[in-house]
């Protein structure tokens, strides 16, 4: 199987030794040992990076498990609309106001033909869908998912199969998807039942293409001619598209960082924006299954877009381009309980429970820290999208009668409701505490790295005149004093203020006890002479929403 095959590859590549990392640069914070134990975060809104593009908090939808059957289309069910969407569903992700939603795949998508999923849903062929060996109906295609995105308000970032597919082909689905009428594919959608064009902006050409695991799999000046030729001829149906290459699948890659330079050096004229993947895992080739060096992971990500950026810029150099290339980290999540065996192998079955991931505590402070990692990228990280969103490594779980929100929910829930405005460049003194780097491999892999108890982010909307800060304790035993030192102007009044603490790392939620870990109010904290200060609880992450 391609997924088995691509266990064993990660976990090979895992343990060979890769290129030595650079030293740990942190773009857009500051971070110092500080002398006393408490922790400062510098604020100025003078220090606004770009305009926060809101699709850094976009999800993941994939033909894969229980995500699109029974998780957002389950026709039949006394919970959905005529058109088989659940409205449960639906709802929470409206209100929970994702932006953008990738679709189909993931592996899925490099053996995808999407003229199998549109048309009458009698006329549309069963399939043996090989990346998840499941039975795929194509009862759920473009159009039902461009008609889901319109009931609950996202943006479509479609896929593409650069795998058993062709240019060709991905040039007929932008006509089929953007063109008004009066050609072979616009006409067929309208024949289809959709007279006007559905104008997608953002489309990903193909899906980590550098994975032995992958349909299509090719090298890298291969697949970067590919993608070239796509993006022209798409180019040529509708010139506003925003075309995204894929970079490397993981960090672990043996060909990382060469495998973008490559592909770039071939495809740099064609595409806006670099893919980049990455799970992560408490495990014991990860962290030694150490939550200390868990919580410290959202670093390494931080490393990769610094390093893929590198690689972009380099490529922009080498040109003597004036287009400057965005990433878009296109998965990223928690993944490690899931991914053997039956949880990644369907059985021939129609919607088998494939990757259900139960997420904890843990899990849910490192997603804050990887949120703030974004948050804090955001000047060159255009859109980035959690992995995925339903039933499938996902925030939302559903069963015949209703839903849960796992752990990981909240913090994703609180990036899309208080993150606004631009990010603030801002400085932090943390203590620190030694870890085991995930990344460096110098002194055959024993190099310790200092890492900031707290990890901060920020946000600052001036039409609002509101400010959130984001708040990541890692310190996994002891409270932490926190100052937010305010260089021009202190807010006056605190809006909103949440944390997500718990004395059990590994406790999780679950249909039977929905609220196990959920937020709790956070005592707003008061501000006097210009600084704002607070005790962040042991183990938490949490969120202030402040007031001009
Ligand atoms: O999100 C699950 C899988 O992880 C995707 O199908 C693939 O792109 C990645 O390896």
């Amino acid at each position: 199987m391609a997924h088995i095959a691509r266990r064993s590859f990660l976990k090979n590549s895992l343990t060979a030794a890769a290129a030595a990392s650079a030293p740990l640069v942190f773009r857009n914070s500051l971070f110092a040992q500080a002398s006393s134990s408490s922790t400062r975060v510098y604020l100025d809104t003078r220090r606004a990076l770009a305009p926060l593009d809101r699709n850094i908090f976009g999800s993941f939808l994939e033909h894969l498990g229980r995500a699109i059957y029974e998780g957002i289309y389950e026709p039949g069910s006394s919970l959905s609309d005529a058109a088989g969407f659940r409205k449960d569903v639906a709802a929470e992700i409206k209100q929970l106001g994702v932006p953008i939603v990738r679709y189909p795949g993931g592996n899925f998508v490099s053996g995808y033909h999407w003229l199998d999923g549109v048309g009458p849903r009698k006329d549309r062929p069963r399939i043996l869908e090989k990346a998840w060996n499941s039975i795929e109906t194509n009862q759920f295609g473009t159009d039902d998912f461009m008609a889901w995105c319109q009931l609950v308000g996202s943006k479509p970032l479609m896929g593409l199969n650069l795998g058993t597919s062709t240019p060709e082909m991905a040039a007929a689905l932008v006509e089929y998807c953007n063109v008004e009428k009066g050609t072979k594919w616009s006409d067929l959608r309208r024949a289809n039942g959709t007279a006007n064009p559905y104008k997608v902006e953002h489309w990903c050409l193909g899906n980590e293409m550098d994975g032995p695991w992958q349909i299509g799999h090719m090298t890298a000046v291969e697949y970067g001619m590919k993608a070239a030729d796509a993006g022209r001829q798409m180019r040529y149906v509708d010139g506003s598209l925003k075309l995204i290459a894929c970079g490397s699948s993981n960090n672990s890659m043996p060909t990382y960082l060469e495998w973008d330079r490559e592909v770039l050096e071939q495809c740099f004229d064609y595409v806006d924006g670099l893919s980049l993947h990455r799970y992560f895992g408490n495990t014991p080739e990860e962290t030694g299954d150490d939550s200390t060096r868990y919580m410290a992971l959202n670093l390494s990500m931080e490393r990769q877009i610094a390093e893929s950026l590198a690689v972009c810029d380099y490529v922009r150099g080498r040109r003597h381009s004036s287009k400057r290339l965005w990433l878009s980290f296109d998965e990223w999540n928690v993944w490690y309980r899931k991914r053997s065996g039956s949880d990644v192998d369907g059985h021939g079955q129609v919607a088998p429970h494939l990757l259900e991931e139960v997420y904890n505590l843990e899990d849910a402070l490192l997603v804050g820290g990887l949120v703030n990692t974004l948050i804090r990228n955001s000047d060159r990280v255009k859109i980035a999208c959690l992995a995925q969103l339903i039933n499938v490594i996902a925030p939302i779980m559903t069963n015949a009668s209703g839903f849960y929100r796992q752990t990981i929910y909240y913090p994703y829930a609180w990036a899309l409701k208080y993150a606004s405005g631009s990010a603030l460049k801002i400085a932090v003194e943390s203590p620190t505490y030694e870890s085991l780097s995930a990344d460096y491999r110098e002194r055959g892999g024993k190099f310790n790295e200092a890492v900031p108890y707290v990890d901060v982010s920020a946000t600052f909307d001036r039409a609002a005149g509101e400010t959130a800060v984001f708040l990541f304790n890692r310190d996994l035993a002891s409270a932490r004093d926190v100052e937010l030192v305010w260089e021009d102007t202190a807010p006056t009044r605190v809006l909103d203020s949440l944390v997500l603490t718990g004395n059990d790392l590994k406790a999780f939620n679950g249909f039977d006890k929905p609220q196990n870990v959920a937020p709790k109010g956070f005592d707003k904290p008061s501000t006097a002479n210009g600084r704002t200060k607070m005790q962040l609880p042991p183990r938490s992450y949490t969120v202030v929403r402040f007031g001009a």
